[in-house]
């Protein structure tokens, strides 16, 4: 029997990989659902769990018999585990990720990794200090799309790439808000949080587009423009348009919103002189669209657990989405952080509606803005958004 093969009585090998997870209730129940099958595949053990408070519900029904500790602090100076997986708020991401790098574990660290350019090239310099690894929870960057694009690309399917275009329109509850103390923040307890449609809930959506333009390291950013709204009675922005325009050349526009009618799947499109590429991240599906018809492919995508498990096992594995190659995101949150607060949405823009999402914010017409900046490349202002004159 192999090292990593499950036993018998169906319990990891105690050689597996150990692992921690920080922040066990909000999206950590995603993190323990995501290590059942690794579990039951003996590539790890789940040894320990941290949270100032109890798991409830499914987590508590998943975190069972597991050593509970009330922080990571008590938890490594019980034990060190090989993975610790942070999914706690953003605000406290750096620190946490540092106190595991420098006790020996190697870190899964939520999106996004910190909430400033500077932390993050500090938790960079820890990294480099000791020799760990940190994978950051950018999940549609472990897509096997990245390889499909780039060959229907280099084979001259839409001709001469023009731009990158994203649109994001999302639905979020008054409740969204109300769940935690720093959610919709741009600061909290004099820290920053940033905690905007940009950088967190469609984070992913501007990852994806660096990623598909191979731009992944801060200096592979030229110039981030902003358009910032809010429809929410927030402080940070749920209605935004971003342009970034890459070192490459590439310019890459957002249409992101958490105030539309109702949620779509959210989406990259690649424009070309001469056709399309469409990439749905959440249905890991790729459109190649040209003269020639609309090509439809089923991508898959490697947990981003595994790949790091990997990764620790043979450091020829690559990282997927490792913390230097989330710079490029970084050049953008670090622009969210810095700019002027977001403009209030103007009451006649806005119809708030009760139904079964619960009660949120509609942003007249904000799903033709969003396509409009994603598909003319730019900004909500440029086009002349009613909100943003
Ligand atoms: N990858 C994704 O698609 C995705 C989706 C949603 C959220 N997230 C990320 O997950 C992270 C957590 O978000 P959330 O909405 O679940 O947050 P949350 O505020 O609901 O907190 C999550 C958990 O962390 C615990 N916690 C808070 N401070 C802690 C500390 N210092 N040590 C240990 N535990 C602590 C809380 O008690 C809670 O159980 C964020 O980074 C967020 O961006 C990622």
């Amino acid at each position: 029997m192999s090292e990593t093969s499950t036993r018998r009585n169906g319990s990891p090998p105690p050689s597996a990989s150990s692992v921690a997870l920080v922040g066990v209730n909000g999206f950590g129940l995603q993190h323990l659902l995501a290590l059942q099958p690794l579990l039951r595949a003996g590539r790890c053990r789940l040894v320990a769990v941290a949270d100032p408070s109890p798991p409830t519900g499914r987590s508590e029904e998943l975190v069972g018999t597991t050593p509970r500790f009330a922080s990571l602090e008590d938890l490594l100076a019980d034990d060190v585990p090989d993975v610790v997986i942070i999914s706690t708020p953003l605000h406290t991401h750096r620190g946490l990720a540092e106190l595991a790098l420098r006790a020996g574990s190697n870190v899964l660290l939520e999106k996004p990794p910190t909430v400033s350019l500077a932390e993050f090239s500090e938790l960079c310099e820890v990294v480099r200090e000791t020799g760990r690894t940190v994978q950051v929870g950018f999940q549609s960057l472990g897509s096997s799309s990245y390889a499909v694009i780039d060959r229907a690309i280099a084979a001259g399917e839409i001709g001469e790439v023009t731009g990158i275009g994203v649109v994001g329109t999302w639905l979020r509850a008054t409740s969204y808000y109300e769940r935690s103390t720093w959610a919709g923040r741009r600061t909290f307890r004099g820290l920053p949080v940033v905690d905007g449609v940009v950088t967190n809930p469609l984070s992913h959506a501007i990852a994806t587009a660096l990623r598909i333009d191979g731009s992944r390291r801060s200096e592979d950013v030229s110039e981030v423009s902003l358009d910032l709204y809010r429809a929410h009675d927030i402080e940070a922005d749920d209605t935004s348009s971003v342009a970034v325009t890459t070192a490459r050349g590439t310019r890459i526009a957002a249409g992101l919103t958490l105030c539309a009618a109702e949620q779509t799947q959210p989406r990259v499109v690649v424009h070309g002189s001469s056709g399309s590429i469409t990439f749905y991240y959440k249905l890991d599906v790729v459109e190649v669209a040209n003269a020639a018809g609309t090509r439809r492919i089923e991508c898959s995508t490697t947990p981003l657990l595994q790949n790091l498990l990997d990764h620790v096992a043979d450091p020829e594995t690559a990282l997927l989405s490792s913390l230097e190659d989330s710079g490029a995101f970084m050049r953008v949150l670090e622009a969210v952080r810095t700019a002027p607060d977001p403009t209030p949405i103007g009451d006649r823009h806005v119809e708030w509606r009760t139904d079964s999402a619960g009660r949120h914010p509609v942003v007249h017409e904000v799903e033709h803005w969003c396509e409009q900046v994603a598909s003319q490349l730019r900004s909500f202002t440029d086009l002349g958004a009613p909100w943003a004159r």
